[in-house]
C-alpha cells in the first residue's frame, strides 16, 4: 500500500520520479505527489488527486526543478484522498513520504500541540515530518534528527526523508514495510521495490528490518535496528522488462491471464524438472509424521489455500486448517507439535499474512511459504520458501498468481502422499502427468475468450451474480465472485452448490446469473442437481463444464462454457481461467478500470 522512491541524481528528478512512481503505482492510486531540494536549497512540492498522470499534468504547468526528491503513490487510511492529505508531507525543512501506518501518531499530535506545532492535514503521516522539524528547531542536525524522530515512532512503514538546505541526502528507514537502494554512478535511489527502480540501475541493496540508510549520492550508510553500523549485500537484480510492459495488450490482467500456460510451465519445471524424477522441494519438509497442516492467507491466496485442503486430505489424508490471515493471527490459535503451516503470498509483503506468520514463528512451529516475491519479507522469514514462478505480476486482480500458487500447493500435497505412502507410484506418477497437462488444457481454455467476452456483454447489466460450486470446485466458487466484484463493481457471492437451499436460494430471481462450475466428476450430479433447483426458479444458469458434462446436463441452462477435458482432482487451476476471463471481459463491458479497480491496492501492508 503506497509507494515510495526517492532519488539524488545527475539531473531533473521530477520526470525520473514520475517514471519511478508509474511503476509503483499499483500499490496505491487515489494521490501522488513529489517534493524536490533544487540548487541553492529550496524545498518544494507538488501534489494532485487521483492518477499519476493527474500529477504529470500539473507538472507540466507548473514544473519542479531540482536534482534530489523524493515521491510517493497513495493508498488513503488517514484522510481521505485530498491534495492536503497527498503525500509528500512537508513542515518546514523537512519533506516526508511514507508507507504505513504510525499507530502513535495520536499522542505524537498531543504532544507537537502542546509545543505549538500545528497539524494542516488528517494524516498520521503529517506527524513524522513535525516530529523532526522539532527536533530541526532544537539545532540537532538533519541526521540525528532523522534517527531520534523515527525511534520516536510506532507501527510498520518504510519511509524517506528529504531536507531543506541539503541537495546530497536522503534518510530511507524500514520497519515492517520493504525497502530496495539502488546504487547508480555518482546516483542513489530507493524505491518500495526494486521494480521501480529497474529502469535506473540493476545494482540493488535491500534493506533489513530496521535498518535506517543516510543516503548520499556516493552510496548509502546503513545502520540496523540497534543503531549500530551494518553491512547489507549489494545484488545485481535481472529484472525482465518483458514483465512491466503490457506486451500488446490493453490491460496487465489481460496479459497476465495469457501468460499462465508458460508460468504455470516455469512452475511445474521448477518443482519437477522435464524428466519423470519425482518433486523435489527445494528445502526439507517432512510431512510423515504431521498431524496437521494450517495454511493461513488472505483474499485470492486463501482461495489457493482453500483448495489445497482438499487435495491433501484426499491425496496425504492430512488434515488441514485454512484460515484468513487477519482472523488467525489474533486466534492465538493451539497449534499441534507435530504440524506445520503453510503462508500463501503474491506479494510476501501482506501485513496480516506476516504478523500471522510471525505469530506461529514464535510458537517455535515450523513454517514454509508460498510465495511469488522471493526478497519479501514473508520468503525472509519462512523456513522453507516455495516460490511460484509467476513472474512479476501488477494487476491488482491476481490471475497468474493465483494459479502458479495452486500449483505449488497440488505439487506439495503429492510429495505429503508420496512420504506418507498414501498413493502408490503409478498413482502419483499419473497425477504429475495431469498436472503436466495443464499447460495445454490452459491455452485450449484461453482460446474461449471471445465467447466469453459475448456473455460477459449480458453479464454486465446484473446487479448480483451468483457462484456455486462443490468440492473441490467450491473455493473456484469464491475465487469467480471475488474477482467479478473486484473489478466489475458488480454485487457477487460464491456459495457451495449444497449449501444454496439453507438460505441463499431466496436471492434466485429471474435476474440473477448464477455460474454453476461443474466439471464431470464424482459430484457432479449433485451439483446438477442444484443447478435445477436454481432453474425451477427462474434462474439463469451459465454452466462451466466438459463436453460431457455440457451432453448430459446443458438442458435449460441459459448459456454454457465447453471446458477441455482434464482430470477432476486439478480442475480448479483450470477453471479458474474462465472465471477471471468472465470477470475481465465484465469489467471491459462496464469500462472499468481493470487494473488499478477503485478502492483497492496491489500489496497490503496495513492490517
Ligand atoms: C484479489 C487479490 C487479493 C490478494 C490478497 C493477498 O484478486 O489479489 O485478494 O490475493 O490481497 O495478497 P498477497 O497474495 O500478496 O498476500
Amino acid at each position: 500500500m503506497c509507494g515510495i522512491v526517492g532519488v539524488l541524481g545527475q539531473h531533473e528528478v521530477a520526470p525520473i520520479l514520475v517514471e519511478a512512481l508509474k511503476r509503483l503505482e499499483y500499490r496505491g492510486y487515489d494521490s501522488a505527489g513529489i517534493a524536490t531540494v533544487r540548487t541553492g536549497g529550496t524545498l518544494d512540492r507538488r501534489r494532485a488527486t487521483g492518477k499519476l498522470i493527474e500529477l504529470s499534468d500539473l507538472l507540466v504547468h507548473d514544473p519542479l526543478p531540482g536534482k534530489s526528491g523524493i515521491g510517493h503513490t497513495r493508498w488513503a487510511t488517514h484522510g481521505a484522498p485530498t491534495v492536503g492529505n497527498a503525500h509528500p508531507h512537508q513542515a518546514g525543512p523537512v519533506a516526508v513520504v511514507h508507507n504505513g501506518i504510525i499507530e502513535n501518531f495520536r499522542e505524537l499530535r498531543v504532544d507537537l500541540a502542546r509545543d505549538g506545532y500545528a497539524f494542516s492535514t488528517d494524516t498520521d503521516t503529517e506527524t513524522i515530518a513535525l516530529v523532526v522539524q522539532r527536533l530541526l528547531d532544537q539545532q540537532v542536525p538533519p541526521i540525528e534528527a532523522a534517527k531520534r524522530a523515527i525511534a520516536e515512532l510506532e507501527g510498520a512503514f518504510a519511509l524517506c526523508l528529504l531536507f531543506a538546505g541539503e541537495e546530497d541526502l536522503l534518510i530511507a528507514a524500514r520497519r515492517g514495510s520493504p525497502l530496495a537502494l539502488g546504487h547508480g554512478d555518482g546516483e542513489m535511489f530507493v524505491g518500495s521495490d526494486a521494480i521501480a527502480l529497474s529502469p535506473l540501475t540493476n545494482r540493488i541493496t535491500y534493506l533489513e528490518e530496521g535498518d535506517l540508510a543516510v543516503m548520499t549520492r556516493q552510496g548509502a550508510e546503513i545502520f540496523d535496528q540497534d543503531g549500530a553500523p551494518a553491512h547489507r549485500d549489494t545484488r545485481i537484480l535481472q529484472l525482465d522488462s518483458t514483465w512491466i510492459e503490457k506486451g500488446g495488450h490493453k490491460y496487465y490482467m489481460a496479459k497476465e491471464m495469457s501468460e499462465q500456460p508458460s508460468v504455470i510451465g516455469d512452475t511445474l519445471r521448477f518443482y519437477m524438472g522435464d524428466g519423470d524424477a519425482g518433486i523435489t522441494l527445494p528445502g526439507e519438509l517432512d510431512f510423515t509424521d504431521l498431524d496437521r497442516v494450517t495454511i493461513v492467507a488472505c483474499g485470492t491466496a486463501y482461495y489457493a489455500g482453500l483448495t489445497a485442503k482438499y487435495w491433501f486430505e484426499k491425496l496425504a489424508r492430512l488434515p488441514v486448517e485454512v484460515d484468513i490471515a487477519s482472523e488467525f493471527r489474533y486466534r492465538e490459535p493451539p497449534l499441534p507439535q507435530k504440524s506445520l503451516a503453510i503462508f500463501v503470498s503474491q506479494s510476501g509483503e501482506t501485513a496480516d499474512t506476516l504478523a500471522a506468520l510471525r505469530y506461529v514463528a514464535g510458537t517455535g512451529g515450523k513454517i514454509a511459504s508460498v510465495v511469488n516475491v522471493p526478497e519479501s519479507s514473508i520468503a525472509r522469514e519462512s523456513n522453507v520458501v516455495l516460490p511460484t514462478q509467476a513472474g512479476v505480476e501488477i494487476g491488482v486482480a491476481s490471475t497468474k498468481a493465483f494459479t502458479c500458487q495452486l500449483t505449488v500447493l497440488a505439487l506439495l500435497a503429492l510429495k505429503a502422499a508420496q512420504q506418507r505412502g498414501t498413493l502408490t507410484d503409478e498413482e502419483l506418477r499419473q497425477h504429475a502427468a495431469n498436472l503436466r497437462a495443464l499447460p495445454g488444457a490452459m491455452n485450449q481454455a484461453l482460446a474461449l475468450a471471445p465467447e466469453i467476452a459475448a456473455l460477459a456483454n449480458e453479464l454486465a447489466d446484473a446487479r448480483d451474480v451468483l457462484f456455486l460450486g462443490r468440492g473441490v470446485m467450491y473455493p473456484t466458487a469464491l475465487e469467480g465472485a471475488l474477482k467479478l466484484k473486484e473489478i466489475s463493481y458488480i454485487h457477487a457471492e460464491g456459495y457451495a452448490s449444497g449449501e444454496l437451499k439453507h438460505g441463499p436460494i431466496a436471492l434466485i430471481d429471474p435476474n440473477v446469473p448464477v455460474v454453476v462450475l461443474a466439471p464431470r466428476d464424482a459430484l457432479f450430479e449433485k451439483t446438477v442437481s442444484n443447478m435445477q433447483e436454481v432453474m425451477a426458479r427462474q434462474g439463469k444458469v451459465i454452466l462451466v463444464s466438459d463436453s460431457a458434462g455440457l451432453d448430459s446436463a446443458r438442458e435449460g441452462v441459459w448459456k454454457w462454457i465447453r471446458m477441455p477435458e482434464i482430470d477432476p482432482v486439478f480442475s480448479p487451476i483450470l477453471y479458474a481461467l474462465p472465471v477471471q476471463q468472465l470477470a475481465y471481459h465484465t469489467a471491459v463491458a462496464k469500462g472499468t478500470d481493470v487494473d488499478q479497480p477503485r478502492n483497492l491496492a496491489k500489496s497490503v501492508t496495513v492490517e
